[in-house]
């Protein structure tokens, strides 16, 4: 870059690093990521700079390597390149650096290959939190197409970070963790379903070896995209620079999919990055605060739900929902959900989708009765939709065939006897935004739960013949954010089967996920777990179902459903219309629990403990200033240990006391013993027990023998404080 100050660059934010060295004649590289450890990082800028060469090897480039922000075989770089383009062949640009901008949280670097005529932004973004988002703006700048093959993002690593963690799972069992150690060669997870999947990665993680929630140093990449993409952990024996492995991904592009006119550019969907020396639980506080930041993150406390779709299913008898609302209304929910079945055909899941007018044989008068009754109990209203989806039985599908995304006039394989609508036709998107608006407005929806069935196979357009599941992402982000526009104050729930689409990119126009379809506690409390490393509670649904579990029949215990969904979006998915007198008491009493809790629930810090015994699970949420903790003691399964030994509850402060009460609410936990500790016993009345913080969050206390599949609850407050 002629004139071009070559001193390094250095982010600072959230306790963290990140500084890139322009002082070779390669392309800028990041050569730090990590603890700022205050103004260390940036006076010790320049030294990383100057540190920034490897040695040469033997056998090896003349040269030392570099790993760059666009790292590509032009360089030297033998692994997966940052950028593939093509125009007649494979392009690895020859790119030089022609602008540099950057503030203390930010810095874009513009890069230019002349001779290919291309020009390459590369973006980064450290936030409050210490997330730094990437992203890549490839422009045209030639007289013929030039296609994006691929635009990853990807950063080194240290060679402590050996271990990684992802997640895969399958419909309602989602969130499975995996750990495999880095080895030379590539991991490299490709979704290619059009939606992230029920075995999305969610968070690529690497750590230094047995990393936990609470310690160890840890790396993670996270793809905010809700489309097909690429997750990348890779290691040559010749590392990234002075590095050793690579992390990174972004969205993966069929061949042919992105082809930019002359003139024309493609942003990729932002790769986020963050890093903790506080292991796994470092990770989600500053995912947690990137996520609250989101313009869209509600301000509203999270209205409790009752959600029809297991209590009714298809069976949408008017007279029995208006009873369902009022039971719900009695035992404290606010937000009611009237979910599939409600639209022309539809009565089971093989007609009806894509006609998005009112069944008048199940709904005579319209949904207007329902609405009105449901406002009137003090409830919000809110609607099933599945946009994207289309049953051949429909009029829709009889009367624009050509609107379903398939190869020429195929209409692909059928999943769930359903099929998915071209939103990247104009026509589709405005039929659909048109049909959901005008609902929106006649009833008076608050919520909309938005489905999506299926993965995208095939997603190739008719009209044009070009693969389209970026453009069908890319559509149905604007559908939400059009319908979001019009309708100020509607939230909208991203259902994908249960989680088969969560993702900051959907989350950033969206208000919670639904993270499973099974409400079985014991598959909960893994899932919501593993979820919570991303999301934080507040936008994670968890409704409590019927003692024997839908999707597993499961039978568990009401106490041990209650504790479960206490720690998310709670709700309810259960015919009230059948529960006991008993039952609709305990529902009440949680109810008003977690309306009272939910200031600390839904805005502090999550914590999980590392317990040694697997068929045990320990994980709070503490208030921003530690004055206040609810914590959940699980035994998910029969422990091994015969004794209860003493447990750590992290995130306390050592130096407050605090006074600890079991609640009640909840019901009464069934213990697997002949008696409780004696400062249990004591913590299970009115006034609970005094403890120190350092004995809590240090020596820790013994807990309870727990019967498998149940729970107590624990609340730590202020000694001083109202009890
Ligand atoms: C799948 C969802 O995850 C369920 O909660 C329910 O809405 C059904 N679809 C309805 O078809």
């Amino acid at each position: 870059m002629p004139g071009h100050n070559r001193a390094p660059i250095c982010l600072v934010s959230g306790g963290v690093a990140v500084v890139f060295d322009l002082a070779t004649d390669e392309l800028p590289s990041v050569v730090y990521w990590g603890r700022a450890d205050g103004n260390h990082a940036i006076e010790a800028a320049e030294q990383l700079s100057l540190t920034s060469t490897p040695s040469v090897m033997n056998s090896s480039l003349d040269a030392p390597r570099a790993f760059t922000i666009v790292p590509t075989e032009r360089e030297g770089w033998s692994g997966i390149p940052g950028i593939e383009l093509r125009r007649a062949f494979q392009l690895a640009p020859r790119l030089s650096l022609v602008d540099v901008t950057s503030s203390g949280q930010a810095a874009e670097f513009t890069l230019r290959d002349g001779a290919a005529e291309v020009e390459i932004r590369v973006g980064y973004e450290l936030d409050t939190f210490g997330v730094l988002s990437v992203s890549n703006r490839i422009t045209n700048r030639g007289e013929t197409p030039l296609e994006v093959v691929a635009a990853r993002s990807l950063l080194p690593l240290p060679a402590r970070a050996a271990e990684i963690l992802d997640q895969t799972g399958r419909w309602s069992h989602e969130r499975v963790p995996q750990r495999t150690p880095v080895r030379d060669g590539i991991h490299h997870r490709q979704v290619r379903r059009g939606r992230p999947g029920h075995d999305s990665p969610l968070l690529t993680v690497v750590g230094t070896p047995g990393f936990g929630f609470r310690h160890g140093e840890v790396w993670s990449s996270h793809v905010a995209w809700s489309g097909d993409q690429e997750w990348i952990v890779e290691r040559l024996p010749e590392g990234a620079g002075t590095l050793s492995a690579v992390l990174g991904g972004n969205e993966l592009l069929r061949a042919g999919e992105v082809r930019l006119a002359p003139g024309e550019s493609y942003v990729s969907p932002s790769t986020l990055f963050a890093w903790s020396d506080e292991g796994l639980d470092g990770l989600s506080s500053r995912f947690h605060g990137h996520v609250r930041a989101f313009p869209s993150h509600p301000s509203t406390p999270r209205p409790l739900v009752l959600n029809t779709w297991e209590a009714v299913y298809f069976d949408h008898d008017h007279s029995r929902l208006l009873d369902l609302a009022e039971r719900a209304a009695s035992v404290g929910v606010e937000r009611f959900v009237l979910d599939d079945g409600w639209f022309l055909g539809r009565t089971n899941d093989r007609a009806g989708l894509g006609d998005w007018t009112v069944d008048r044989k199940t709904w005579p008068a319209g949904l207007g009765e329902i609405s009105a009754s449901v406002h009137g109990l003090g409830m919000q209203f809110g609607l099933w939709f599945e946009p994207e989806m289309v049953n051949l039985d429909s009029e829709l599908a009889r009367e624009h065939p050509d609107w379903i995304l398939a190869p020429n006039d195929t209409t692909g394989r059928p999943w769930r006897h359903q099929f998915v609508l071209n939103l990247a036709e104009p026509t589709v998107s405005d039929y659909l935004f048109d049909s959901i608006s005008s609902l929106v407005a006649e009833y008076s929806i608050d919520f909309l739960k938005w489905d999506h069935n299926r993965d995208l196979h095939e997603a190739v357009s008719r009209l044009s013949g070009a693969p389209s599941a970026h453009a069908q992402t890319l559509a149905t982000y604007a559908l939400l954010d059009r319908l979001l526009l019009a309708h100020p104050g509607l939230e909208i729930e991203s259902c994908a089967s249960g989680g088969a689409r969560v993702d900051l990119g959907i989350l950033r126009r969206t208000h919670r996920v639904w993270a499973s379809d099974t409400n079985d506690p014991i598959e909960r409390q893994s899932i919501q777990r593993w979820t919570g490393m991303l999301v934080p509670p507040e936008l994670v649904g968890s409704h409590v179902g019927p003692s024997e579990t839908h999707t597993t029949h499961r039978v568990s215990t009401l106490p041990f459903r209650l504790v479960t969904a206490l720690f998310g979006h709670a709700g309810i998915e259960w015919d009230l219309t059948r529960c006991s007198e008993d039952e609709l008491a305990g529902l009440h009493e949680w109810a008003e629990f977690y309306k009272s809790r939910r200031g600390l629930l839904h805005a502090g810090t999550t914590v999980r403990a590392d317990l040694t015994d697997a068929a045990l699970a320990l994980h709070g949420i503490v208030s921003h200033d530690r004055s206040a903790a609810i914590f959940a003691f699980v035994a998910l399964v029969s422990t091994a240990v015969g004794h209860s030994e003493r447990t750590v509850f992290p995130g306390l402060d050592p130096e407050r006391s605090y006074r600890v009460r079991l609640r009640p609410e909840l019901g009464s936990p069934s213990l697997h013993q002949i008696s409780s500790p004696r400062w249990f016993t004591q913590a299970a009345e009115e006034r609970g027990i005094e403890l120190s913080g350092w004995l809590l969050s240090t020596a820790g206390v013994p807990l309870p023998v727990l019967n498998p599949g149940s729970a107590i609850l624990l609340e730590f407050s202020d000694p001083n404080g109202p009890s």
